[in-house]
């Protein structure tokens, strides 16, 4: 390799590598915190819904940011990381839990989560959110989510949203 070649390859590095770093940790949320979410982006789910979970890579604490659903690009409910009676953070330090209310129609709902709604436990900094627009969910009427047929018992289960969600991850065979 001669010199010029490996100084292109070294700026392409330092140019790629970041991002490729940035995409391990990043499921979507454009945000390097948040793990996962139930339910996650473009998820189909029961519209009994009751509550949404965050969970995030470090132990965070609770803070004053809001979180907030929309429907239509109303807000539907807003709520600071500080309402201990609508949001709970697990002992385990990094699953949040907001308590919704009921979502009445079957379309599609938005959440936001805006900066400082948590902070790192450690470092004690505030953690960036979710814009609007990044985190959606569709719900659709729960006598449309797919039952699973269980062969020992008589008759079927109904799945839980968790259950449901893996349901549908499955492919055909695996269902
Ligand atoms: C949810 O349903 C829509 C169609 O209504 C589909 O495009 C989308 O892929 C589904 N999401 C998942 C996670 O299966
Ligand atoms: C992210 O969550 C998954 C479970 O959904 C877990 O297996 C994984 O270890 C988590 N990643 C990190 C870096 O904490
Ligand atoms: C959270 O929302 C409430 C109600 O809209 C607002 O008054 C408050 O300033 C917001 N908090 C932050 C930290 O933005
Ligand atoms: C379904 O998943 C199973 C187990 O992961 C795999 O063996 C099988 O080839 C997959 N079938 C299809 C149609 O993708």
């Amino acid at each position: 390799m001669n010199f010029n070649n490996f100084i292109t390859l070294s700026i392409i590095s330092l140019i790629i590598l970041p991002i490729n770093s940035q995409n391990v940790l990043d499921h979507g949320y454009n945000n390097l915190h948040i793990n996962t979410t139930f339910p996650q982006i473009n998820d189909n789910i029961s519209s009994n819904l009751i509550s949404l979970t965050i969970i995030y890579y470090d132990k965070v604490d609770l803070s004053l940011g809001n979180i907030t659903i929309f429907h239509n690009w109303n807000k539907l409910q807003r709520i600071s990381g500080t309402n201990n009676e609508f949001v709970t953070l697990d002992e385990n330090g990094i699953t949040v839990h907001v308590r919704i209310i009921p979502l009445v129609f079957d379309e599609i709902y938005y959440v936001s989560i805006d900066d400082d709604f948590v902070k790192d436990r450690i470092k004690k900094t505030p953690l960036g959110g979710a814009k609007e627009g990044v985190w959606y969910f569709k719900t659709i009427p729960s006598d449309e989510i797919p039952v699973l047929k269980v062969s020992v018992h008589k008759g079927y289960v109904q799945l839980t949203p968790e259950g449901t969600n893996y349901f549908n991850k499955l492919n055909k065979t695996e269902q």
